[in-house]
């Protein structure tokens, strides 16, 4: 269960060596976190990822789990929501692709959204019945504000994202008054792997940053998290800019 605060006692991450979720699991696990399952393809990393939480006092289990393999996503979490109740779900996995390339190959272009939305749809349906069917827990959904409007630059991308946003925001509605709260999490620039070798934007963030968010979101239980805040102003005028207009921003 959560404590009187919010914060989780279990942790189940979805994309087990992403740095945002492994942020955010050091942050809750420095508050109460006890128990965290990373969930994500068999690889040294996962493994490394979790003996480094395993050092900071939790007790940390890894579980193979692959976004492009729906038909195996309801036995693998199964297994995990049966060990006991899980508080939270992070639901961190995706791919950025490379638009360019991406628009060449549509193989690729169609991997990326397999990833980011179908896999999410899956994982994320079969989490949130396991949270229903405890009668309470969050689950965090790492959106992106890329999906807020979609840019010449990486329309690939930022359209999967928008197929992410619009899907968590109906599930969150779904499951309001069950006891289960989605919060979606619309993060700018972070610093991580993903972005490395990129051109950095304005109010580029960190993984730290948007775990204290997270950590905040869940404190209040909020629906809509922007990281860093100023995004949601800045993003609501973007919306309304006139399409031959926004075509032609450097964005
Ligand atoms: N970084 C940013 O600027 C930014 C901004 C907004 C939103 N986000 C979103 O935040 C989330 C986390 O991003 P991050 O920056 O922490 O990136 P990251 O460190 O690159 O993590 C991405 C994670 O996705 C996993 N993944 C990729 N394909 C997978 C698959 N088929 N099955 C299972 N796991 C898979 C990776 O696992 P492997 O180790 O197996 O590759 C890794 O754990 C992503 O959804 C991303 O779109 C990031």
């Amino acid at each position: 269960m959560k404590d009187a605060f919010g914060i989780p006692q279990s942790l189940l991450v979805l994309g087990g060596t992403s740095e945002i979720a492994l942020a955010t699991a050091r942050r809750l696990i420095a508050r109460r976190t006890r128990t965290v399952w990373l969930a994500g393809r068999p690889t040294p990393d996962l493994e490394e990822a979790a003996e480094h939480l395993r050092g900071l006092g939790a007790e940390v289990h890894t579980v193979p789990f692959d976004a492009l393999d729906p038909d195996s996503h309801e036995t693998t979490l199964g297994k995990v929501f049966a060990e006991g109740d899980v508080d939270m779900v992070l639901l961190a996995f995706g791919i950025l692709g490379d638009q360019a390339h991406d628009e060449r190959e549509p193989s690729s272009a169609v991997r990326v959204a397999q990833t980011n939305y179908t896999g999410a749809v899956s994982a994320g349906l079969v989490a949130a019945r396991g949270l229903q069917t405890q009668g309470h827990g969050s689950l965090v959904v790492l959106s992106s504000v890329a999906g807020e409007r979609a840019r010449r630059s990486n329309f690939i991308y930022g359209s999967s994202k928008a197929g992410l946003d619009a899907f968590a925001q109906g599930l969150g509605d779904a499951l309001h008054g069950t006891g289960v709260h989605v919060m979606v999490v619309r993060p700018g620039f972070v610093r991580t792997k993903m972005t490395t070798g990129l051109p950095e934007a304005p109010l580029t963030t960190t993984p730290e940053t948007v775990a204290t968010a997270i950590e905040l979101g869940l404190r209040r239980r909020t629906e809509t998290v922007w990281v860093p805040g100023a995004l949601r102003v800045v993003m609501s005028a973007l919306r309304h800019v006139p399409r031959a207009v926004f075509r032609r921003l450097p964005l």
